[in-house]
């Protein structure tokens, strides 16, 4: 039996980033992965294939629709769909090898199988095969979470599927129904509309992307209603069938009180993704869950048995790769008597549609509700020249600052590589920056950037200089 200072349970962002982080800092460490590949959720069927086909798919999309513009002339372009999705598999798996070289390099232990606890120190590690048992001083939970379904609703993941299978179809579907109007329903939706299929989208709530500020939500779906996506908002899914070579999709209209249904080829659902502690033994460990089948950990991430530390989607908060890597490194740098601190605040949010929508800090909902006094600045790409020279002027940068003391309190912007542009908003807010602050730094030109310099001259006393 091997016997270790932490088992972390889970490689996915959360765990493998704690394990590397608690080698470092001198710890005798074992992760735990069920899967033969390391890297989880994210990096097997989340993050790392929807960004490398939402790529894909953005490339071919330029060339048959906006390289005329640029005067470029293509005669015949073909999608190779099979290729496509090679090389999705390509960027997966140097992925996921890159993870097994940095737990070598670190000296973690590797043990492939299916980890339950047997009691609070000891792990049984089960391949289904054989089992060995695994002891630690110290535990981390780090189980990641699985695609939730709606009541009624059976993901038989051949026509009705999740975004695991819709990452591998082996056809592009005629009509792809998405039920979520979420993350994941609008990154897959844009990829294969950008492919040829016909895309609808049902979402429960009167508007898309809830979780973000109201304004990104209208103006997203705009732009994908322009793109061609229909979108059945105020819509509760209440039936679907597969039905051998179709699906069909019942839903009632909320606001009309009347049924609809769809028909298509394949149905994604897309509503949120729930908790995995599946067979964990949780209970053989005496650890408890929240009313909301989260593992319950307190401010530092412990379970209510103080060695055993939980983070990532397994806990609450954001599901968000990002997340769990900060809160692998805290969990980590506690264990070795450290004061690491995470601003959950200051997690940043970003949906990879094109244009991309990324988010910082307080909605202006949430100001407006918690009546904090505030002003706002908006930059619209259009009046950008960095974004004229590039045809993308889609989108805007809305800056939301305290009425009295300038400090920047959110951050929300839809547009050309927001992606990135929104690690200068969370630096800034970070160091408790002023609208002033940044609209006193310099940006290069002619680059994005500026849109943000420009927002936040808007709310330092409106005065963006190029609108
Ligand atoms: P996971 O990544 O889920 O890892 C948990 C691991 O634990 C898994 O490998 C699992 O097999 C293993 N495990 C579970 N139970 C056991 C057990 N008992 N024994 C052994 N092993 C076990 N987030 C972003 O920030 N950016 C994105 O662009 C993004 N895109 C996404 C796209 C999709 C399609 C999906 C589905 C998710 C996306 N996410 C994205 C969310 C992101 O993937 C998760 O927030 C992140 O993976 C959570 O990390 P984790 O370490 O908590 O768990
Ligand atoms: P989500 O929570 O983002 O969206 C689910 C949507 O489904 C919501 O808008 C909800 O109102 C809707 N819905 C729920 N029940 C419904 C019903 N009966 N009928 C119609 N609509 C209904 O969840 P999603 O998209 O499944 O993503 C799961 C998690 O994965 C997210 O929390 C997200 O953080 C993470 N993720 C992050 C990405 C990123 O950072 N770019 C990309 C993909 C996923």
């Amino acid at each position: 039996m091997s016997e270790f200072d932490v088992v972390v349970i889970g490689s996915g962002p959360g765990g493998y980033v704690c394990a590397i982080r608690c080698a470092q800092l001198g710890m005798k460490t074992a992760i735990i992965e069920r899967y033969p590949t390391l890297g989880g959720t994210c990096l097997n069927v989340g993050c790392i294939p929807s960004k490398a086909l939402l790529d894909s798919s953005e490339k071919y999309h330029e060339t048959v629709s906006t390289f005329d513009v640029h005067g470029i002339k293509v005669s015949k372009v073909e999608i190779d769909f099979k290729q496509m999705v090679k090389r999705v598999d390509d960027v997966v798996s140097q992925t996921c090898d890159g993870v097994k070289f940095l737990m070598n390099k670190n000296k973690i232990e590797i043990f492939h199988g299916h980890g339950t606890f047997k009691d609070d120190h000891t792990l049984t590690v089960s391949d289904g095969k054989s089992s060995t048992e695994v002891k630690g001083k110290k535990f981390v939970i780090a189980t990641g979470s699985k695609p939730s379904s709606l009541p009624g609703i059976e993901i038989d993941k051949e026509r009705v599927i999740t975004s695991t299978e819709a990452l591998k179809l082996s056809e592009i579907p005629k009509h792809l129904i998405v039920i979520g109007g979420g993350v994941i329903g609008l990154e897959l939706s844009s990829v294969y509309k950008r492919l040829g299929s016909k895309v609808s989208v049902l979402e429960y709530a009167d508007s898309i992307i809830g979780m973000m500020d109201k304004d990104m939500g209208k103006n997203l779906q705009k732009v994908l209603k322009k793109d061609g996506v229909e979108f059945y908002t105020s819509h509760q899914v209440t039936e679907v069938k597969n039905t051998g070579k179709e699906v069909s999709v019942k839903a009632k209209d909320l606001k009309k009180d009347k049924e609809i249904e769809l028909k298509g080829d394949y149905c994604l659902v897309a509503v949120g993704r729930r908790p995995y502690t599946d067979n964990l033994g949780l209970e053989a460990a005496g650890v408890e869950l929240d009313d909301r089948g989260r593992v319950n950990t307190n401010e530092h991430l412990q379970t209510n048995k103080s060695h055993i530390y939980a983070i990532g989607d397994v806990v609450k908060g954001m599901m968000l790769a990002h997340k769990a890597e900060e809160e692998g490194t805290l969990v980590a740098e506690l264990m070795a008597g450290q004061k690491p601190h995470i601003d959950y605040n200051l997690i940043p949010g970003v949906v990879y549609t094109w244009p991309e929508v990324a988010s910082v800090g307080q909605t202006e909902e949430q100001l407006k509700n918690d009546k904090v006094p505030y002003k706002k600045g908006s930059f619209p790409f259009k009046a950008l020249g960095r974004a004229r020279a590039s045809n993308e002027s889609d989108g805007l940068i809305k800056v939301l600052a305290h009425k009295e003391t300038d400090e920047i309190l959110g951050v929300h912007m839809i547009g050309p590589r927001c992606a990135d542009l929104i690690g200068e908003a969370v630096l800034a807010m970070e160091f408790r920056a002023s609208a002033e602050d940044v609209a006193r730094i310099s940006h290069a030109h002619p680059t994005y950037t500026e849109a943000f310099k420009e927002a936040c001259l808007a709310a330092t006393e409106d005065r963006a200089i190029h609108m």
